[in-house]
């Protein structure tokens, strides 16, 4: 098969289209042939690997060569101890590990796939899986949003963040959202009440406060999440810098206690029924898949050098087949 492979951390430059095995499923995994696979911020972080988590699977070079986990394609082949699915099935999920995505096949685990509704093209259902899992996790599950709380999305005009200022709105919200200059109108048309551009304010120290903060991308200390913070009010790190995350584990206890602030870090296991929940919402139309571009599989390289340049509004999805 043809896959996007990568043996070094950089740009998109060291993207290289190659034929590599069909990857073979396990007993408990499912084949997948991949007919759409959107990209995320952790391709994003995987292909340069930054923050340092991103080199979890290799600390010098990249431990696995293919990135890409949101697919949407047919069942090819299902291991002996899969139930839900069978072969030719309409699928689309993640891949656990966030990885091997960008190919013509990829293993899926039955716990993070669901049956692709019809009314859904690939593409669209390739869109949804870790950004919409992530937003439903923060603003509704665990973020508890109720009509009338402030909210702020920092990183929201990426994969997770369209998914979070609608959700915020549906949930009857105030939303406040954090991208850079280009996005600030897109932001506004997806419902945000408010829009601020990272490149030119920092939204920790504009004197305003919040009760919930959705932050897909940190990179400031504690104790500024702590100062935009309500009292009783919750702040989530999804994603960002390593130094954040570690002064979070080790402080945000002390934060609870002594001013009754939640600062925390927000846990997104991959799973199948936040997909069909979130899914469902977007079926019914209540909330939109955005999609920027498509890009066909020979020019994947592009849409990574696309969303890595900070143009992408939304998702950017490519179509394999
Ligand atoms: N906690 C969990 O369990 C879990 C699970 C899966 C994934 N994640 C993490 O979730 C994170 C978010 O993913 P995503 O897919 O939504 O990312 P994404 O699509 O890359 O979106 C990030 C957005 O933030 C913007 N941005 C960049 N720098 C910023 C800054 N300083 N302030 C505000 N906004 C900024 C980006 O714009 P530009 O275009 O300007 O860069 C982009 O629009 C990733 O770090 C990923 O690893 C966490």
């Amino acid at each position: 098969m043809k896959a996007m492979v990568y043996h070094k951390y950089g740009s998109a430059d060291v993207l290289k289209l190659e034929e590599v095995a069909i990857p073979a499923p396990k007993d408990d995994e499912v084949l997948v042939k991949i007919h759409a696979v959107s990209i995320n911020g952790s391709d994003r972080e995987g292909l340069i690997g930054k923050p340092l988590y991103a080199r979890i699977g290799g600390l010098r070079k990249p431990g696995y060569p293919i990135l890409g986990s949101d697919i949407a394609g047919r069942v090819e082949k299902a291991g002996r101890n899969i139930t839900q699915f069978q072969f030719g099935d309409e699928v689309f999920g993640e891949i656990p590990g966030y990885h091997g995505g960008f190919a013509e096949y990829a293993c899926a685990s039955e716990q993070t796939l669901a049956l692709k509704p019809a009314s859904l093209t690939f593409e669209e259902a390739a869109a949804i899986p870790q950004g919409g899992v992530i937003a439903l996790q923060g603003i509704r599950e665990k973020g508890q949003v109720q009509p009338g709380h402030q909210v702020l999305i920092n990183g929201a005009g990426g994969s997770a963040g369209v998914f979070a200022v609608q959700l915020a709105k549906l949930y009857g919200a105030e939303v406040t959202g954090v991208d850079n200059t280009g996005k600030m109108d897109f932001l506004r048309s997806l419902g945000a009440d408010h829009v601020i551009d990272y490149t030119r304010q920092n939204f920790t120290k504009n004197g305003k406060q919040y009760d919930l903060i959705l932050d897909l991308i940190a990179h400031r200390s504690v104790f500024s999440y702590r100062r935009a913070l309500k009292p009783n009010g919750t702040y989530f790190f999804v994603g960002g810098s390593i130094g954040t995350l570690f002064q979070i584990l080790f402080l945000g206890p002390w934060i609870k206690r002594t001013t009754g602030k939640n600062v925390r870090i927000l846990m997104v296991p991959q799973n199948n029924k936040d997909l069909i929940a979130i899914t469902e919402l977007c079926v019914s139309g209540t909330v939109t898949p955005i999609i920027d571009r498509v890009y066909p599989f020979n020019k994947g390289p592009e849409a990574l050098r696309y969303v890595g340049e900070g143009h992408a509004k939304g998702k950017v999805v490519i179509r394999v087949e």
